[in-house]
């Protein structure tokens, strides 16, 4: 097995001072996303490398989080760092309207990756608007307008995205006007269908989305958007046939099928693309994180070539300043090069299948606080539960709890950073994660349900 990131470096940190000044500064001029302002104590993160940061104090860090679950090569890779710093020399930004050879280079490299023949790529600043460009192409393709999503999903920030958004971050902005439906997904742990097995809750899940498709009236029906393995949301991986049944509604009906591989793209579930899990081949396919690490604000649409006929010889009505930005798509050509030459795709399965899947196994047996555990690559969660019998959750839904907080309190002073979310934990890592470093996080992670268990009856 490959392993590509040298834990023992330790990067030049900020001094205590510099540190102090970025929080007292944060803390004066600097609003946070999805927060209460008065009520966060954000860390300083004073040093990056590979799966490691480090705190205005010093101290070292294990990132199982892998921040957003965008640093998918980890941090300060070398050759991204070199072709940013390259491309800065060469030509900074240029209007999306001219040739630009990062930009050509990054376009072919990425459709290259994409299922089927999703061969043009209109280039974002990021997810959420990456699925706004692609639900207006859908629109426009179709002359409809309704859209559907899941429940128990996210899709960004923006005011389509957010309203297209399954989970609670939706409900402020909700304005119920964007031509939004929602329908269950299928979620044995916590099914909505009464299903015992993963095969009576797939074809539970698409009969209900038949149905809702049919009521709704799939002429007014513009597309349906998914994402291919749900990430915040809870990790749940389609249960067999889920998927292909859809691709095949969304075909009889003329719905414009969306899989949102913002967060399962670029090597997080072991392969290039989750939908590959699955050999289906959406129509648009949206993604931005893992494209270049996050290293600079990258996300985009592929997109079939029947839509693409669509703009033909009709203006596409759509268009940003920093579409295909020069300083993002020189670090996508990077880090996908790297991870082509690194076999980091190859790590990230290895990784799910011979260390992560295992260890987590295990956990499920001998921890009573763990539910249910899932995932594949380096995308995996942990379910926590109060009791197995009844599967309440230690968090409420949208909530979070003091006993999450304290198992996260609990992984930070052992020095890991978690991905927490409602009552579960995440287990999110750099695809490039080393065994050994893999295995500490996942120590630390088996020490801190013994406290979970505390809990549990
Ligand atoms: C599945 C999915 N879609 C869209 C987004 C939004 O991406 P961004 O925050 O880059 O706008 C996210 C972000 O977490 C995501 O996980």
């Amino acid at each position: 097995m490959t392993s590509t990131i040298d834990s023992s470096i330790r990067p030049v940190e900020d001094t205590p001072d510099a540190a102090r000044r970025a929080y007292e500064l944060d803390r004066r001029h600097v609003f946070h996303s999805w927060s209460a302002q008065d009520l966060i104590d954000p860390m300083v993160v004073s040093a990056a490398s590979g799966s490691h940061v480090w705190d205005g104090d010093g101290n070292k860090y294990l990132d199982f989080s892998s921040q957003l679950v965008n640093t998918n090569i980890g941090h300060q890779h070398p050759a991204v760092v070199s072709a940013i710093a390259a491309q800065a020399t060469k030509l900074c930004t240029i209007a999306p309207s001219y040739v630009n050879d990062a930009r050509s280079e990054a376009a072919r490299l990425i459709a290259g990756r994409t299922p089927g023949e999703l061969d043009k790529i209109f280039f974002t600043n990021g997810g959420a608007d990456a699925n706004e460009h692609a639900v207006r192409m859908a629109r426009l393709h179709t002359g409809r307008h309704k859209v559907l999503s899941a429940y128990r999903s996210y899709h960004g920030g923006t005011q389509l995205a957010v309203n297209l958004t399954g989970d609670p971050r939706r409900w402020p902005s909700d304005n119920a006007s964007t031509g939004t439906i929602h329908f269950f997904p299928p979620y044995l742990y916590r099914t909505a269908f009464h299903a015992t097995t993963q095969d009576e809750e797939s074809h539970r899940a698409l009969e209900h989305l038949e149905q809702l498709i049919s009521f709704e009236g799939p002429s007014t029906i513009a597309a349906l958007i998914l994402e291919s393995i749900p990430g915040t949301a809870g990790i749940y991986l389609p249960p067999p046939g889920y998927l292909q049944g859809v691709r095949d509604l969304c075909t009889r009906h003329g719905i414009i099928f969306i899989a949102d591989e913002v967060m399962s793209g670029f090597g997080r579930t072991g392969k290039w693309f989750a939908s590959e899990h699955f050999d289906v081949i959406p129509d648009l396919l949206t993604f931005a994180k893992g494209v270049n690490s996050g290293y600079v604000p990258l996300g985009g649409v592929a997109i079939s070539p029947e839509i693409a006929a669509t703009f033909g010889k009709r203006v596409y009505p759509g268009g940003l300043t920093y579409s295909g930005h020069p300083l993002a798509t020189a670090a996508a050509v990077a880090t996908i090069n790297a991870m082509e030459s690194e076999q980091i795709v190859q790590h990230a399965a290895l990784l799910g299948e011979t260390v992560i899947g295992p260890a987590l196994r295990g956990f499920a047996d001998n921890h009573v606080s763990v539910g249910e555990v899932r995932g594949t690559g380096v995308f995996w969660a942990i379910e926590l539960v109060k009791n197995r019998q009844t599967r309440e959750p230690l968090a409420p839904y949208g909530g979070s709890s003091p006993e999450m907080n304290q198992l996260v309190a609990a992984c930070k002073s052992r020095g890991l950073l978690p991905f927490a979310n409602f009552n579960r934990i995440h287990v999110v890592p750099p695809c490039n994660t080393s065994v050994e470093d893999t295995q500490t996080g996942l120590a630390i992670l088996d020490a801190v349900l013994d406290i979970a268990d505390g809990f549990a009856t």
